[in-house]
């Protein structure tokens, strides 16, 4: 029974192991020992053992966030933990517990399958459940971390597991609590809440534009389908074409900035942000500046969406890295704004 127990709590071991098909970019990164953790009962044990050795480790999901280097040294943790249920409901919510390794947009498509409505205008985001609120993805007008109710997470550094609630979490555009402290935090569970009462979010340009004056009202499974519809056409597909999704986060500058900016490019496109400053459409700076479509090397620019980089084939890190460097420095030249790189470098 405990040899039993003791197996099932053993995450498999694979030395070596290529990652092409498990980062989004599609970059032939190895990693040193690969992990595969379908558990969250693996990781006290896992996380001593790696401590008393003392390699370096991270946790890989969907790697559709990530820009790997060729090789990764130490620990790839690979984010596998499944399952999803209801847990609770009371009259105002309902709430939903899943596995960190669950696929998010097949999660988006279940939520609404259960007649959970909130997460639609999130649908066919690449990536895993566990890494949703790390970089507190969004789109189309909503966050994810509007909907956490908490976020259970193994503690590396208190050697513990905690709980961490929506406010502990600290979400803010593409950053949060655990974003902020990296390499401490190895998310195993999210805990959703949904509110009974639900309204169609339509804000955004795009889907106002889709939606415009529909009587009645869209349901959720239309915003579902929308979005998918919008974000085929504009984004590219990563089985396709190796990218990250944005690249670039959208820069946040002050109302001071903002108005010289457009006393000189009356067509800029921002949008009011927090008091006292303005958010800049990154993806507009860098078709400004002639980039959409430009190659450079086996990467380049997507052709229908300046802020999208992709590997044409056969990139690494460096190669992206540099193509980042040469639209940065452009971008600053020209706009005095400096564009900070979304995904994670590794
Ligand atoms: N624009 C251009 N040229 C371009 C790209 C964009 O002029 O090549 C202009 C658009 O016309 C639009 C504005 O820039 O007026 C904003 O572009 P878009 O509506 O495509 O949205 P975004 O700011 O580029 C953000 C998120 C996306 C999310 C969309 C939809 C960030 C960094 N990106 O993109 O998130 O899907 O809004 O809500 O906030 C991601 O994080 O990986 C991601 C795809």
């Amino acid at each position: 029974m405990n040899s039993a127990k003791n197996a099932l709590n053993q995450a498999k071991l694979t030395p070596n192991m290529g990652l092409k098909h498990r980062n989004t970019f599609g970059l032939d990164a190895i990693a040193e020992l690969a992990y595969e953790i379908t558990s969250a009962e693996q990781l006290p044990c896992l996380l001593k053992e790696l401590r008393s050795q003392n390699p370096v480790w991270r946790v890989l999901g969907g790697g559709s966030n990530v820009i790997l280097p060729n090789q990764l040294p130490g620990a790839t943790l690979l984010m596998n933990i499944p399952g999803q249920e209801v847990c609770k409901s009371d009259e105002q919510n309902t709430w939903v517990s899943v596995g960190a390794g669950v696929n998010w947009h097949e999660f988006v498509a279940w939520t609404l399958e259960q007649n959970l409505p909130g997460l639609e205008n999130l649908a066919l985001i690449p990536g895993t459940v566990g890494a949703a609120p790390i970089q507190n993805i969004g789109a189309y007008g909503v966050e994810v971390g509007e909907y956490i109710d908490s976020v259970e997470a193994f503690d590396s550094v208190e050697q513990a597991f905690v709980t961490l609630s929506q406010a502990a979490s600290q979400f803010a555009y593409r950053d949060s609590h655990f974003k902020r402290n990296p390499q401490r935090y190895i998310v195993t569970k999210v805990i959703f809440k949904f509110p009974k009462t639900w309204k169609p979010r339509l804000q955004y340009a795009d889907l106002a534009k889709q939606f415009n004056h529909s009587n009645p009202l869209p349901s959720a499974k239309d915003i579902f389908s929308a979005v998918c519809q919008i974000r085929s056409q504009k984004l590219p597909d990563p089985n396709v074409i190796g990218n990250a999704g944005s690249f670039f986060q959208n820069p946040v500058v002050s109302n001071e900035q903002h108005e010289e900016l457009l006393k000189q490019f009356p067509n800029l496109v921002s949008y009011p942000d927090s008091p006292g400053m303005h958010k800049l459409a990154a993806g507009w700076l860098i078709d400004q500046c002639g980039f959409k479509g430009q190659r450079l090397g086996p990467v380049g620019v997507y052709e229908k969406q300046a802020l999208v980089l992709v590997n044409h084939g056969g990139a690494n890190s460096t190669d992206i890295l540099n193509l980042a460097k040469v639209i940065q420095e452009k971008v600053m030249k020209t706009f005095q704004v400096q564009l900070e790189i979304e995904p994670n470098i590794f």
